[in-house]
């Protein structure tokens, strides 16, 4: 079905287009683009119809091409295929393969970077106003000057399937459509660093000229390791499904900013490290500053990873502290007992979160283990339920935890611990603006919050953000 056909001298009032139960995926409508919303996209209406319009910048006039849901659904999902009056902070993608239908990982390279950070801010500030009651101006930070290019130490390369003309399935290289498990052959990637940039175009070549090296696999992860002088292409195995299966071990190692120098941490290359450049060293500053860690203090770092904020945490408490990092994956537990060896004040416990709290959660592979040859951790205990592996009461909690966010009963349970800080460091803003609703209930307010550019070029933005307890 095709749209009303409006040129752009048409006036708005004048057209009609679809009717709201019209709106699916193929049909075409011109609209006014709205304020831009959490997930890459921006809102607009047709016939009380809301559209999340991904390609388009709020104050625009775009045809919108429907590319997912109908009637019934609460809303639609749109890319602006033809923009009829553009904002000022246009820009031409400099990726070849950004744009509507191109590979799903950029969702802003039509957007001046600065102006990427000001809809971004406005993002995290409407998810703490709206699921928080926090009213706040964001401003996003740069990390580094380079333009929100180059900057990805880490890109998996997708492997699927493409119909030969014969009918034979060939396997092919690339990264994802948006929403889609369609892959996109990608011959670079302006987002990755350098070194990986160059792992990915001869990957590429290698796929073209032998497809078949690709059966079996369901990625290639490609990975320049700050301490490595090679980069890394990780060959990932599927399973019948192409779902990817367990990689051996292969640890590398990475460095991370500490006093006047830098430490050495080993990192499995398939496991979780930040992915920009800088971002060590940035999110490293924000937390050691919003945490203001005294010497003797007791430290949580919570879903702790290797350890990348840990052991500058560690290093802040000193030997008269302690610090107690917990992470549930057992692979970066090992990686994070091991990076903490050195420091005779840092305990490493391998277990869930909420476990190690105490409080409701599935249990799962509990290790437990010692950084150094430093203190035991205590026993947490509230209202009968009790934990062996976390101290009663921390000075400081700082936790990182996944997209989903840590949740009510983790953030009421780390309250209960009587720290004087709580340094939030989150990958999405709506689950921190979720959690920061939970913190203020318990009389946590928030008091300092950094938001950072980690991932140029896509909606994603870091946050840091710092609580003070009631006392
Ligand atoms: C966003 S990463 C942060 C890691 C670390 N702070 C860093 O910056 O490198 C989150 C980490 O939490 C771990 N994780 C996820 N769910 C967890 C849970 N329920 N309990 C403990 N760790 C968890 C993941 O394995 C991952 O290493």
């Amino acid at each position: 079905m095709s749209g009303p056909g409006l040129g752009p001298g048409r006036e708005p009032e004048a057209e009609s287009g679809p009717g709201a139960d019209e709106l699916v995926p193929g049909v075409e409508v011109e609209v006014e683009v709205g304020p831009v919303a959490h997930g890459g996209h921006c809102v607009a209406r047709h016939e009380g119809r809301v559209l999340f319009v991904r390609h388009a910048i709020p104050g625009e006039r775009v045809r919108a091409r429907i590319t997912e849901g109908g009637p019934g659904d609460r809303f639609v999902r749109a890319d602006a295929i033809k923009i009829l009056r553009a904002d000022s902070h246009r820009v031409a993608p400099p990726c070849r393969y950004a744009g509507p239908g191109g590979c799903g990982g950029c969702d802003l390279q039509h957007v001046e970077i600065g102006h990427q950070r000001t809809l971004k801010g406005q993002v995290v500030a409407e998810q703490l106003s709206r699921l928080a009651g926090v009213e706040r101006d964001v401003v996003v930070e740069a990390l580094d000057d380079e333009g929100g290019l180059g900057y990805r130490t880490r890109v998996e390369l997708a492997v699927g399937t493409a119909e030969a003309p014969e009918g034979a399935a060939t396997p092919v290289l690339g990264l994802r459509r948006h929403r889609s498990h369609e892959i996109v052959p990608v011959a670079t990637c302006a987002i990755a660093d350098p070194r990986v940039d160059e792992g990915v175009r001869e990957s590429h070549q290698d796929a073209v000229t032998e497809p078949e090296e690709l059966a079996g696999l369901a990625a290639l992860d490609v990975v320049a390791a700050a301490g490595e002088a090679d980069t890394v292409v990780v060959e990932v195995p599927g399973d019948a499904d192409g779902r990817p299966l367990p990689t051996p071990p292969l640890p590398l190692t990475e460095l991370v900013p500490a006093g006047d120098g830098r430490r050495e941490a080993r990192v499995d290359a398939r496991g979780f490290w930040q992915v920009h450049r800088d971002a060590p060293r940035a999110f490293v500053e924000a937390v050691l500053e919003a945490a203001a860690v005294a010497p003797g203090e007791r430290v949580l770092d919570l879903y702790a990873g290797v350890g990348l904020l840990s052991g500058p945490l560690a290093q802040a408490t000193g030997e008269g502290g302690q610090l107690v990092a917990v992470e549930s994956d057992r692979r970066a537990g090992g990686h994070l007992r091991e990076n903490l060896a050195d420091l005779p004040q840092a305990l490493a416990v391998t277990a869930r979160v909420d476990e190690a709290l105490g409080v409701s959660g599935r249990r799962s592979g509990r290790g437990g283990g010692r950084g150094g040859g430093g203190r035991s951790g205590g026993r947490a205990r509230r209202g009968g339920a009790s934990s062996p592996l976390l101290p009663p009461s921390a000075d400081v909690v700082v936790l990182d935890p996944p997209r989903s966010g840590a949740g009510r009963e983790v953030v009421e349970a780390l309250l209960r611990l009587r720290p004087r800080r709580v340094v939030y460091v989150a990958c999405d803003p709506a689950a921190l603006a979720r959690d920061t609703r939970y913190l203020r209930e318990r009389g946590a307010e928030l008091v300092g919050l950094r938001a950072l550019d980690a991932f140029p070029m896509t909606h994603h933005v870091e946050c840091v953000a710092t609580f003070a307890p009631s006392p």
